[in-house]
């Protein structure tokens, strides 16, 4: 067996990220992330907004804004990305690794029907011998993610938002991905279809043994659909482990106060019960010590000097393994 397979899907390593910012200033933005991806296997990464969630998509998929820098190892299947000139992450992107952005209206063609613009990552990435057996490809996945002829055959404006999501992750399956990345895929659906999105991601990831990294703000909604955690906030791991294990045991002070507020039957959808006190800090704001001490309950006073080292579970000055 080679290197390449023996290897994880994913690995990310001590990955940093630095965004401009005004008068020349670089923002610190991502601190030495690591994360890691096996193949079958699906990972969350939670946090609120303006955790850095997106930023960390954005860096696996080589699409950081213009200005950002970017530090660290991020490997798919031993393959180092961040090593790739732009032919090398033609073949990578929206092929072995693809991902469905967290703005569904603006990721697909107004002007295009959906069965379309499923065909053409099949035609572009040559995946099928000629345009009709694409077209069947594509057809017959977008029948698997839920949408009938007459919906593929439909402009994106002519379809509901749960249906325009499906179609985003027709897409995004198109090429036959080995990862799959899943930007909020549910935040602009109701809570019976947001169940249904994550209900078809997973039974896919486990029909297509690819790899999920699914991004959202929601503990509750997604903890139970997935493997793996991971906590995210002020660009830091806060906590990561098995999904069953950090729903019981939540041992991080901010995995705790996102788990306490959850909504809760009764509340209402989308009213958190104690909704978490304080706001996320801005990059600006970032300090060199933990970034949830202002909020943090544990908080003692070398929280805010420095930050805790990552352990592999933790980052808590306070709680230790
Ligand atoms: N293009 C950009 N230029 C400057 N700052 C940015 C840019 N994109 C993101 N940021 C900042 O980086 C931090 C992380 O942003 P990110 O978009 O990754 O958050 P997120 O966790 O995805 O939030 P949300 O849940 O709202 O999507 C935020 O402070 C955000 O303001
Ligand atoms: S390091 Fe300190 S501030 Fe940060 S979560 Fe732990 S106790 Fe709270
Ligand atoms: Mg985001």
């Amino acid at each position: 067996m080679s290197a390449s397979h023996a290897a994880p899907l994913l690995r990310v390593r001590d990955l940093n990220v630095w965004m401009p910012g005004p008068a020349g200033a670089r923002l610190h933005a991502l601190r030495g992330l690591h994360l890691t991806l096996d193949a079958g296997d699906s990972l969350a990464l939670i946090g609120e907004s303006g955790s850095g969630k997106t930023l960390t998509a954005l860096a696996l998929m080589g699409l950081l804004p213009e200005g950002a820098s970017c530090t660290g190892e991020i490997e798919l299947q031993g393959q180092s990305l961040l090593a790739l000139d732009d032919t090398g992450w033609s073949a990578v992107r929206g092929r072995r690794l693809a991902m469905v952005f967290q703005e569904p209206l603006t990721a697909l063609n107004p002007l295009q029907r959906v069965l379309a613009q499923v065909v053409e990552p099949i035609r572009l990435h040559r995946l099928a011998p000629d345009r009709e057996t694409a077209q069947q490809r594509a057809m017959a996945l977008l029948e698997r993610v839920g949408l009938d002829e007459r919906q593929a055959r439909s402009y994106p404006h002519e379809l509901s938002g749960g249906q325009r999501q499906r179609a985003l992750i027709a897409m995004a399956l198109a090429a036959d991905p080995v990862l799959l990345i899943a930007d909020e895929p549910t935040t602009a659906l109701d809570a019976r279809l947001r169940l249904q999105v994550l209900d078809l991601l997973a039974s896919l990831v486990a029909e297509r043994g690819m790899g999920l990294l699914l991004i959202s703000h929601d503990l509750a909604l997604t903890a139970r659909r997935v493997q793996r955690l991971a906590i995210l906030y002020g660009g830091q791991l806060m906590e990561q482990g098995d999904a069953a294990t950090l729903l019981t045991e939540p041992r991080h002070p901010y995995t705790r106060a996102l788990w306490a507020a959850r909504p809760r039957l009764g509340a209402g959808r989308d009213q958190p019960l104690h909704p978490l006190p304080g706001q996320v800090p801005t990059l600006a704001q970032l300090e060199p010590g933990c970034p949830f001490a202002p909020r943090c309950p544990l908080a003692q006073p070398r929280c805010a000097r420095q930050a805790p080292a990552w352990d592999g579970r933790l980052a808590c000055w306070e709680v230790t393994p």
